[in-house]
């Protein structure tokens, strides 16, 4: 899985954005049912003239179909959306409480089947986690949670690193939320780089895979540029020190009963 993609969510025209990125050098591209923009993404995809072994495309299953029990449905719909035989990544998008095993399982076949190449979960705590591997015999490749430097969660990550989950964090910008922050704006004048190149090389530098989301041309190449220096050991710790708690993601209504 590439360190760096694309993130699709509310992504104004997602076809432009996706083959803008894919000229641009991105080859992960972060989408889901929910976000009903599957189709443009597939198009967006088409239109890049990349050949699908040298594309990353992660889709991920919403918890009405958790509930119904429709998930093999409802990811067929997404393949066929996507216009794929098959996605890089599929993700259950939130734990749904009492149904984390039978939904794990049913991901299992489809892993098992070939049409996901790798499937994961999203917003998984540890006790999610937990439950999940002590019943079932495929590891997630990955829990992708919100993770930035205001909202660190190093024990989960931790959980995550040495039971073999890769880490990628959503809203690694935190929409916008410490772009302003003072420390960031220092460091990003001393390496001639934004506060956002800041804070997505410090998630890189910690092996953690960023998908930031972008539909500005000059937004998604500043994402690209993250690569090229290193943040030293204290700043990496200083940075550390920025964490708040400060979420910007709210749990879907229907989990809040
Ligand atoms: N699994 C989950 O439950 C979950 C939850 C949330 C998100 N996600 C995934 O994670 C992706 C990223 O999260 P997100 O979209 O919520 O938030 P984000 O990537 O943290 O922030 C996106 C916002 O930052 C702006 N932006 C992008 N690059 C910038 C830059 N270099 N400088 C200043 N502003 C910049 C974007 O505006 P412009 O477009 O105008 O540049 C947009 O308003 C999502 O798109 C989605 O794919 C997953």
């Amino acid at each position: 899985m590439p360190l760096l993609g694309l993130g699709l969510y509310r992504a104004d025209d997602a076809r432009l954005a996706v083959s803008n990125a894919a000229s641009m050098g991105y080859r992960l591209f972060d989408t889901a049912s929910s976000y009903r923009n599957e189709e443009e993404v597939g198009l967006g995809l088409k239109d890049s003239g990349l050949s699908r072994e040298d594309v990353f495309v992660t889709t991920k299953l919403w918890n009405t179909a958790q509930r119904l029990g429709n998930i093999e449905g409802a990811f067929t719909r997404s393949l066929e959306r996507l216009g794929l035989s098959y996605v890089d990544l599929y993700l259950v998008h939130w734990p749904v409480p009492g149904l984390i095993l039978d939904t794990w399982h049913i991901l299992e076949d489809i892993y098992r089947s070939g049409r996901a190449r790798a499937i994961g979960v999203c917003n998984f705590t540890e006790a999610d986690l937990a439950e999940l591997l002590s019943h079932s015999s495929v590891v997630p490749a990955v829990n992708q949670i919100e993770y930035h430097p205001l909202f660190q969660r190093p024990s989960l990550i931790s959980f995550c690193q040495a039971n073999g989950i890769a880490v990628q964090a959503s809203c690694p910008l935190a929409r916008g939320a410490y772009l302003g922050r003072e420390m960031l704006v220092k460091l990003a004048e001393k390496y001639h780089r934004s506060p956002a190149q800041i804070g997505l090389r410090w998630l890189v530098q910690q092996g953690i895979s960023v998908i930031p989301k972008s539909t500005s041309l000059d937004r998604q190449l500043e994402n690209t540029q993250i690569f090229d220096f290193m943040l030293t050991e204290a700043e990496m710790a200083m940075i550390g020190t920025l964490s708040e708690h400060f979420s910007v993601l709210n749990p879907p209504e229907d989990l809040l009963v």
